[in-house]
């Protein structure tokens, strides 16, 4: 592959790498060759391609001849003219300038926003760019992988990544919060988990992977942070020229005094025995201000004062436990004891956290060993102690550690529970050879393997396997794959974790040694495993290997690890004792950071071993990362010096050759730079030939062959696999892309035009339709206008015509009707003459006969009067008087006759007197027309009514002006039989008791004579008796013959009190005289008037007096009638007043 040349690939080489005298092959169609399109070409490349002004070449894929020399000169070349960033492919190789160079400004991020990742020349924002783009605009999650050697910038790196992030992503405050957020995670943690060692000053001392998660806008909506393994050991002891982690430093740095106290802290460094002392201070790190960055940072992420104060507490309680010291003291039983020397360390340390000071000082000289419900404790020697004490500082320290992440991850979590997209950050720890490597080292480098390991899965090896998927020819690039290495530290059975955890558990002594013997057994055939002790022995004389070491060739170099310490880091064992203290510190951090010390919580089972903790994790992480689009950023360190301008080849080359890189270039090289399925390929650039567009009716593939032909595309430029095309160059691709822009320019312009076509047409249409309707309406409404004018002055002609023909027959009629009237007066006036001449005539005879008689009358008048004049002086007078008189009379009659009143009796009309002389005369006319009216009347009745009318007469003669009760009788009609005795049958006995005729049957009220009051009694009056009986019985209790009736007497009032007297001696005088009370009195008494008369041709007598007396049995009683009270309404009361006078009081 090494003799392919880059022109035989790159038909758009720009003339500076073909010398300018290549001529640009013509092989393929015209569409890409015409002078004017490269001159074209040129143009757009002067703009925009990676190509301008490139030092070196900015794609290594690009490099000729490709070898180990020219990739290191292309490298130093590009990094002598700061150019620190170079591509493989979408690979970016950045070299650590070490110094800030001005390629990270606002204007730089606005540069390469929304580019093509080729476009510009090579920068870590190109590739942030195109992996934001990815994801927001093709919903792909993606993973931006850092990896490189501890100082070669991953951090920094990851960085510029995120805050390139959060500059292009969406704006808005509570964006612009979520961003502000991220973004100050990093001082906080930064502060306390990362440190100065030999390497880097600000070396991470954790693996740190942050998944930003986004919205479908692409809008950041927040995070999640995994920490990896902080290297814990750094808290105790720090190798030479290195630091502890650098928050310890920034307290005492930057603390005011007044917090410093009250942390119980001083400021000098060197009394606290935790802080190496030989690289205290860095040059260029400003502590002080550092620590205000953090307080800030922790501000703005969410602590709150107290959770900040808790925190430098937790920091300062693990600086000042490394101030507590032991010494020996030794019992009686023999056994060592230690003892805390200075105990004020501890008292301070036990205020500040809240924990009982005895508690604490127990725990550092005893532990307590559980085991099948048995307690047993033990002393603790000096260098147990020590080692209490350290393992307590590490803890605390780390877990303190993980709670800062997990209190982070609280306040950068999302809010909202939508899909969200992921944009994952690894910056986990480099690959590291120190002098003494140990666990630590161990750790991280396993790390670092399998993240070589999923680079070269995912670029190396997928790419190669894709390939052969394809059916593309391939030729084999060796490269190195590291699983064999991978698999020697994670085996689980043969895997040299797996025998440290076996080591670890195993019963019995279990030491370094052991293990370090274990692993010679098992892995001493592993190609890539070294040891003294190895079973071949080769290594025997090898003095560079000690013994307590063994050697592991890593896929990045040979590392030689100290076997020493890795049961106990492993085991990372805290004794009981000191957790339980722990959970019973007033403190609520600290209780929080230890709960398995809850006694109630107890565990007996060992708790997962550092080392297999950290493979877990590992495992799961590298699961998540091959869900993700991978991006690659690939530090390196150009120089072991921290300096900037210092390129160390052999450094470099070290670098370039365990992370494989020209091996990615040559897979690059031979490889092609784009692939894609036909389907969207074609979909994507049909538009640029006419057989595919706008619909291809074939299959994709061969679409595509069609579409590749008519382009012009050198053939060497693509290849057909299987189910993709694979396309060599990237600018043949950036040329289908331009095209395809320009295209769609055309393409848009064609629609455009189509539509404004379409546009105008409707509109032109409608308004043709609405000019057809208004035109029509227009003409008929002038025609209608026209219409009614000559409409109007046909009228007006015909009325002119019709009002002459008119005026014509009228002045003829007129003429006519004038001629008649003349001729009518004419002859009127002649009728006239005629007539009035008649008159005359007939009025000169009339008068002449008039006259002849007046004269004859006076003629004869005078006759007469001188014949009588001798008779006529005597007798005339009276004549005329008879005359005259005679004449009145007559009128007088005939007027009278007009004036009749009607001939109701009771109109008392009459007409006025005429004449005096009359006077007698109209009164007694008056008089007979009354009397004649009234026989009139008279003449009318039947007998039965005179019978009554007579009656009423008789009544009003007896009654009228004598007794007050009269009048109001005078309208009631006698009835007479008040009581049906005859129908009624309660009255049946009465009726067969009396066998005459009833004139009266009424009830009456008796009047008791002994007290005046009243008792009903049926009053009867026959023909010839009076009877009275009993109301309820009908028996008869008095009859009297009407004989015996002498008299009735009553008062003059208006009460029906009425007193019927007997003859004395007769047979019913002998019980008295009958005082009775009625309301019918008037009738009664006319009836019996009446009957008595008729009977005995007798008048009755009555009497009308307000004093009667009545014969009671001997006595006689006066009746007296008084005027009374209204007290009984309108009732006559009586009384006996004393046995000679009763009386009735009328009201
Ligand atoms: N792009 C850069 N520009 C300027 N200095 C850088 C850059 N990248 C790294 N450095 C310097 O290198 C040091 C180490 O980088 P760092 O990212 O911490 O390394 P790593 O995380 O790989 O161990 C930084 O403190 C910084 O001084
Ligand atoms: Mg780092």
């Amino acid at each position: 592959m090494s003799d392919l040349k880059v022109e035989d690939f790159c038909p758009f080489c720009c003339p500076s790498h073909n010398g300018g005298s290549t001529p640009i092959p013509t092989t393929g169609k015209t569409i890409f060759y015409t002078s004017s399109q490269q001159d074209k070409m040129a143009k757009m490349e002067v703009k925009t391609s990676l190509l301008d002004d490139m030092i070196g070449v900015g794609d290594m894929v690009l490099l000729e001849p490709l070898n180990e020399d020219s990739f290191i000169n292309n490298l130093k070349k590009r990094f002598d003219h700061n150019e620190v960033y170079t591509y493989i492919g979408s690979v970016v190789i950045s070299i650590n300038p070490y110094r800030s160079l001005p390629i990270y400004t606002p204007e730089k991020v606005e540069e390469y926003r929304n580019r093509n990742f080729y476009e510009l020349s090579p920068h870590i924002f190109a590739l942030s760019d195109e992996a934001y783009r990815s994801l927001r605009d093709q919903d792909k999650d993606q993973c931006i992988l850092i990896t490189g050697e501890s100082g070669a910038g991953k951090t920094e790196a990851s960085k510029l990544v995120m805050s390139y992030v959060a500059a292009v992503c969406g704006k808005g405050a509570e964006v612009n919060q979520v961003k502000e957020q991220l973004l100050q995670s990093n001082p906080v943690l930064e502060a306390f988990g990362n440190a100065k060692t030999v390497r880097n000053d600000n070396s991470s001392r954790f693996g740190k992977y942050m998944d930003i998660e986004f919205d479908f806008k692409g809008d950041p909506l927040g995070g999640v942070i995994s920490n990896y393994l902080l290297e814990k050991s750094r808290v105790v002891k720090q190798p030479r020229g290195e630091r502890n982690f650098h928050i310890f430093y920034q307290i005492l740095s930057g603390a005011s005094e007044e917090f410093l106290c009250k942390l119980k802290l001083e400021r000098d460094f060197s009394r606290y025995n935790y802080l190496g002392l030989d690289s205290a201070r860095v040059n260029g790190v400003d502590d002080a201000s550092n620590f205000r960055t953090v307080r800030n940072a922790m501000q703005i992420v969410g602590f709150m004062d107290h959770e900040t104060q808790s925190v430098f507490e937790v920091v300062a309680a693990v600086l000042k436990l490394g101030n507590i010291e032991f010494k020996p003291e030794s019992r009686a039983n023999g056994l060592d004891e230690s003892k805390i020397k200075d105990k004020n360390e501890l008292k301070e340390i036990c205020e500040l956290t809240g924990i009982d000071q005895s508690v604490l000082e127990r725990a550092f000289s005893f532990r307590t060993v559980e085991a099948k419900q048995e307690k047993v404790s033990t002393t603790l020697n000096v260098a147990q102690a020590y080692y209490a004490r350290d393992a307590l500082a590490k803890n605390l320290y780390s877990r303190l550690f993980s709670w800062l992440v997990t209190r982070i991850n609280e306040s950068i979590k999302a809010q909202t529970k939508v899909r969200k997209k992921v944009m994952g950050v690894l910056d986990i720890y480099g690959f590291e050879i120190f002098e003494d490597n140990s666990f630590e080292q161990f750790i991280i480098n396993y790390c670092n393997e399998k993240l070589q390991q999923i680079f070269i899965e995912l670029t190396l090896k997928e790419e190669q396997e894709e390939y052969i998927r394809e059916g593309i020819e391939w030729t084999h690039i060796e490269y190195f794959n590291n699983a064999i290495i991978c698999d020697l530290i994670e085996n689980n059975q043969t895997g040299i974790l797996a025998m440290l955890d076996e080591e670890c558990l195993r019963p019995g002594t279990v030491t370094d040694e052991t293990f370090l013997e274990k692993l010679n057994q098992v892995c001493a055939t592993h190609q890539h495993f070294e040891s003294r002790m190895s079973k071949c022995s080769r290594f025997l004389n090898d003095t560079s290997l000690p013994h307590s070491c063994f050697r592991i060739q890593h896929y990045a170099g040979k590392v030689m690890y100290q076997v020493e310490g890795f049961v106990d880091k492993n085991n990372d064992l805290l004794y009981r004792d000191l957790s339980q203290a722990m959970w019973k510190a007033n403190h609520s951090l600290i209780k929080a950071l230890f709960p398995e010390g809850n006694p109630a919580k107890i565990n007996l089972k060992r708790p997962p071993t550092a080392g297999s903790q950290f493979k877990a994790s590992v495992a799961t992480l590298m699961k998540n990362l091959q869900t993700k689009n991978p991006n690659y950023i690939r530090c390196i360190k150009p120089n072991d010096k921290k300096a900037a301008h210092i390129f160390n080849e052999a450094l470099v080359c070290h670098q370039i050759r365990y992370l494989g890189l020209l091996e990615n270039v040559r897979v690059r090289r031979a490889g092609y730079a784009f692939r894609q399925p036909y389907e969207p390929c074609l979909e994507r650039y049909k538009m640029l030939c006419k057989q595919t567009w706008p619909h291809w009716r074939g299959p994709a593939r061969a679409g595509v062959e069609v579409l590749f032909n008519e382009l012009g595309i050198p053939e060497e430029e693509f290849s057909f696999g299987r189910s993709k095309i694979f396309i060599r160059n990237p600018r043949t691709l950036f040329k289908l892309e331009d095209l395809r822009k320009q295209r769609l320019e055309d393409l848009a312009t064609l629609i455009e035009k189509i539509y404004r076509g379409w546009k105008c047409r409707t509109r032109f249409l409608l308004m043709k339709k609405c000019q057809v309707v208004i035109a029509s309406w227009y003409r008929r409404y002038s025609q209608q206008k026209k219409y009614q004018k000559i409409k109007s002055s046909a009228i007006t002609v015909q009325s002119y015509i019709r009002g002459w023909k008119a005026r014509k027959v009228l002045r003829e009629l007129k003429h006519l009707k004038r001629c008649n009237e003349a001729a009518t007066v004419i002859a009127a006036y002649w009728h006239g003459t005629q007539a009035r001449r008649e008159l005359r005539r007939l009025k000169d005879e009339a008068r002449n006969k008039h006259a002849i008689a007046v004269i004859w009358a006076f003629w004869l008048g005078y006759k007469v009067r001188r014949e009588y004049r001798k008779y006529f002086r005597a007798n005339a007078g009276r004549k005329i008087y008879e005359f005259t008189l005679q004449r009145l009379m007559q009128k007088y009659f005939l007027e009278m006759k007009n004036k009749m009143p009607s001939l109701s009796p009771i109109d008392k009309n009459w007409p006025a007197r005429p004449y005096l002389f009359l006077d007698s005369t109209h009164k007694e006319l008056k008089r007979i027309f009354h009397l004649w009216r009234c026989k009139k009347y008279r003449d009318q009745f039947t007998d039965q009514q005179k019978l009554i009318y007579e009656e009423k007469l008789e009544a009003s003669e007896l009654f009228k002006d004598k007794k007050a009760l009269y009048p109001a009788s005078v309208g009631q009609p006698f009835q007479g039989a008040y009581l049906e005795i005859s129908e009624n049958p309660k009255y049946k006995k009465l009726k067969d008791a009396v066998d005459e005729k009833i004139i009266i049957a009424e009830v009456v009220n008796k009047i008791n004579r002994a007290n005046g009051k009243a008792a009903s009694r049926i009053f009867l009056l026959t023909k010839n008796n009076v009877l009275l009986a009993d109301q309820k019985s009908g028996t008869i209790k008095s009859e009297v013959p009407l004989g015996d009736v002498t008299k009735v007497s009553m008062s003059s009032q208006n009460d029906g009190f009425f007193a019927v007297h007997l003859k004395e001696g007769s047979e019913a005088a002998s019980k008295g005289d009958f005082l009775l009370s009625s309301d019918h009195l008037i009738e009664m008494a006319t009836k019996l008037y009446r009957t008595t008369l008729s009977q005995t041709k007798q008048k009755l007598n009555i009497e009308i007096s307000d004093e009667f007396l009545v014969q009671f049995k001997q006595d006689k009683v006066c009746v007296k009638f008084i005027q009374g009270s209204q007290k009984n309404g309108n009732i006559p009361t009586c009384k006996r007043k004393n046995n000679r006078l009763l009386e009735v009081a009328v009201p």
